[in-house]
């Protein structure tokens, strides 16, 4: 399988990825240990700690420092995870329950907050003040974005730029932050530093595009995730845009309805629109084209398997089903 294949590629790196991880998750607090440790051997795909390296042996990087931003950035992705799923209400994640239902709310949120400090600990560590603006900035803008994608619940006027916008900030920024990284700590030319930034936004907004996608389509027991939550929560995501925009005054109407009252009583009409209405492939075909200009912006990096393990990845974020 494909990410699977990319794994591998890259196991030995990530075995060490793996070993920062579990040190620097020590806590003196037990609940702190339980819930933290909870999440992070639950399974995640590790993309962005993946995306690190990646871009880090595009670079031909030769130090050490990328299996400790790895880790920062799996760390930083899992606090935004914990509190993602108490906004949300979500309570599958990885195909386990997740560390609210687990755990409770209050637990979540102080447990990211752990998380979110201890990435800055790491970070502070590395002394490297263009890493430290990167990483802070990349935070920053995952908050906001949570919070614009808030502000959009219930409301069916959303439209297609205000959406995008939520998903760069919420998921893209993360993927941009991971893959420049990789290029900054190896010191190459700015030139190559914002080409990998470019490539790691839009691999970001596809895999956010496909998530949206699946949140519809996919099995719960490949996703690990429950079905029609974007849906309960009234998410005007791109599905819904455009089955509202191509639907009937009827389809248009009942997922308007959907959208304002949230929860799942609409769930097969809205399903129905959806798949009547092609908005599923349209979603898919927007990702396609995100991940093409991630491909694209990697030309001017010469060709390595770390490079072509990057273009693999870009494929993956747009065919994956998980
Ligand atoms: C989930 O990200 C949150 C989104 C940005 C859609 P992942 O799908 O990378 O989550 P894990 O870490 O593999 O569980
Ligand atoms: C991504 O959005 C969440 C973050 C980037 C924190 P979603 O809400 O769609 O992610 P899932 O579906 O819960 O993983
Ligand atoms: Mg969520
Ligand atoms: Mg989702």
């Amino acid at each position: 399988m494909l990410l699977h294949s990319l794994q591998q590629f890259i196991a030995r790196d990530m075995g060490e990825v793996d070993r920062v991880i579990r040190a620097r998750l020590r806590s003196e607090v037990v609940l702190v240990n339980q819930v933290s440790e909870y999440i992070i051997n639950s399974g995640g795909k590790r993309l962005r700690p993946v995306l690190v390296l990646l871009s880090a042996g595009a670079c031909d990087y030769r130090g050490s420092h990328h299996y400790e931003l790895a880790a920062v950035v799996e760390f930083i992705h899992t606090a935004t995870l914990l509190h993602d799923d108490v906004v949300d209400e979500s309570q599958l994640r990885r195909g386990k329950q997740t560390a609210n239902a687990l755990f409770g709310n209050a637990a979540s949120v102080l447990v990211g907050d752990f998380l979110y400090s201890r990435a800055f600990q790491m970070m502070v560590d590395i002394d490297d003040m263009q890493v430290m603006r990167i990483l802070a900035d990349a935070t920053n803008t995952i908050a906001e974005g949570e919070v614009l994608q808030l502000l959009n619940c219930h409301d069916a006027d959303v439209d297609e730029e205000s959406y995008l916008r939520v998903i760069r900030y919420k998921t893209a920024k993360l993927f941009e932050a991971a893959a420049r990284l990789g290029g900054v700590i190896a010191g190459v030319a700015p030139a190559w530093q914002e080409a990998l930034a470019a490539y790691g936004m839009h691999l970001g907004t596809a895999f956010q595009l496909i998530d949206d996608v699946l949140d519809y389509s996919g099995d719960f027991l490949e996703t690990g995730k429950n079905i029609g939550d974007d849906l309960a929560e009234g998410k005007p995501t791109l599905p819904l845009l455009v089955a509202m925009q191509r639907g009937s005054p009827a389809e248009a109407a009942a997922i308007r309805r959907a959208i304002e009252e949230g929860g799942l009583v609409e769930f097969q009409t809205v399903l129905k629109a959806i798949h009547n209405t092609g908005a599923l492939e349209h979603t898919r075909t927007a990702a396609q084209r995100e991940a093409e200009r991630a491909a694209a912006a990697l030309a001017c990096l010469p060709d390595t398997q770390h490079k072509d393990a990057l273009l693999q990845l870009a494929d993956f974020a747009v065919r994956r089903s998980f």
